[in-house]
């Protein structure tokens, strides 16, 4: 992306700021996974939004109406040494030059520069509670101010969260958006479609997931957006199943839930198939049901339309398919009202999907479910799952665990899915996989 497509979100977010106020975002700390070895580094959704800068070690401060320049950008030094181990640094040149930052210093000197940057100031804009270790850096910083007020230093009189703000901004998806993410979906579709065909009797599910990251990368992808899902039979009644570690098994369903993370932005889809390529009777019946509830909750999505929609059209959907094949008995609208299905599908019909997996954004307003509005984008998911020993349930339904992910755009007139290109009809998935 564009350096102007940032420098864009930071003059929306000074609009709304105003006036004698200022934005302060640290990045993403290094995290370790062991002594020295260090968790692959991710910037921070939030600070990436508004910067585009990659590196760890850094703090941006966003202050309207400033003389010296609007936003700055404090990040480490160019060091010779350390880039040999580590990299190249952009350095204070490089954060103006290439990441068009109005000013730039060394992290090194940031309590020393800082403290006056708040000076004068009527708010602050931070998210507290994120990193509780930069937390206490603003505090010591506004303390700082305080002690001397009694000089005439005016101190900052309001905090106010960014997050609100800055969330809600991150929710409405911009043309350069939805393009990385409609890439990061098409990079994730076509990694589901070489699962399916790599998929045999005995391979390991991790075997599995190698053949979802070989697409992953070699289509321009560094990251998944999560750890991927790949669990066969009862495994796939677990929702967050991430051992990916036992054998594939003929007559088996095998649930898959991976997304590719491409430009910081994510994707996430599940797809669900036969191991062996071939649906059983019973398999094909349930998975009709959650089919036929996905794409009635799709069809729910168009702008005037609440976030609630979708998911009270799958569970609609759900609910008489359960009493269709005879898992659940009684009247329709009594099983939902009763939350009849909640044993078989336990969580909720989707997310807002941005940057981050499981995007910012609020679900309700004053109470009430947020209405859908072009450039919103979320994941369609519902799924049904019945582990061995499910009490009351026919044996034939066991071990069968069924989720059908995607990830869709509200559009001017309803819906864009973004992931289409992943088969999910019965008869579609059934030529890929025979064609293996
Ligand atoms: N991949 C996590 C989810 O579907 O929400
Ligand atoms: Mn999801
Ligand atoms: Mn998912």
């Amino acid at each position: 992306m564009n350096t102007q497509e940032f420098d864009r979100r930071r003059q929306r977010l000074m609009e709304q700021m105003g006036d004698n106020s200022v934005a302060i975002l640290p990045a993403a700390p290094v995290r370790f996974r062991n002594r020295d070895v260090e968790h692959h580094y991710r910037q921070d959704s939030d600070f990436y939004y508004l910067t585009g800068f990659p590196e760890p070690e850094a703090v941006a401060l966003i202050k309207p109406g400033r003389e010296h320049g609007e936003y700055i950008l404090f990040c480490r030094e160019r060091d010779r040494d350390s880039e040999i181990w580590t990299g190249a640094r952009a350095g204070q040149e490089g954060a103006v030059e290439d990441y068009a930052a109005d000013d730039s210093f060394p992290i090194d000197d940031i309590d020393e520069i800082l403290p006056g940057m708040l000076e004068g100031v009527d708010r602050v804009f931070y998210t507290m509670g994120i990193q509780p270790d930069f937390d206490q850096h603003v505090i010591h910083w506004v303390n700082h101010l305080r002690k001397q007020s009694r000089a005439g230093v005016h101190t900052p009189g309001e905090f106010v969260a960014l997050d609100h703000i800055l969330h809600d901004m991150r929710l409405f998806k911009s043309s350069h958006e939805i393009k990385a993410m409609r890439k990061a979906a098409q990079i994730s579709a076509a990694a589901h479609c070489r699962a399916m065909q790599a998929c045999k009797p005995g391979k390991k599910e991790y075997q599995i997931e190698a053949e979802l990251l070989h697409t992953f990368m070699t289509e321009g992808s560094r990251f998944p957006a999560y750890a991927s899902i790949v669990g066969g039979g009862a495994n796939a009644c677990i929702l967050h199943y991430t051992d990916n570690t036992d054998a594939l098994k003929n007559g088996d369903l095998l649930l898959i839930d991976a997304g590719a993370e491409f430009d910081y932005y994510a994707s996430d889809i599940t797809r669900t198939f036969p191991v062996n390529g071939k649906f059983s009777k019973a398999q094909a019946e349930l998975y009709q049901i959650v089919l036929d509830a996905q794409l009635a909750a799709i069809e729910q999505v168009k702008p005037g339309n609440h976030w609630n929609d979708p998911h009270e059209a799958a569970v609609k959907v759900m609910t008489q398919g359960l009493i269709d094949v005879g898992i659940l008995n009684g009247k329709l609208d009594t099983l939902i009202k009763k939350e009849a299905y909640k044993p078989y599908y336990m969580h909720r019909t989707g997310h807002w999907l941005g940057m981050d997996v499981h995007d910012v954004g609020d679900y309700k307003i004053e109470d009430e479910w947020r209405l859908l509005e072009p450039g919103m984008t979320m994941t369609v998911e519902p799924g049904l799952y019945i582990p061995a020993g499910t009490k009351g349930v026919d044996k034939k339904w066991w071990d069968i665990g069924i989720r059908i992910e995607d990830d869709v755009l509200v559009t001017k007139d309803g819906y864009d899915v973004l992931s289409c290109d992943a088969p999910k009809e019965i008869a579609a998935i059934e030529s890929l996989m025979g064609q293996a």
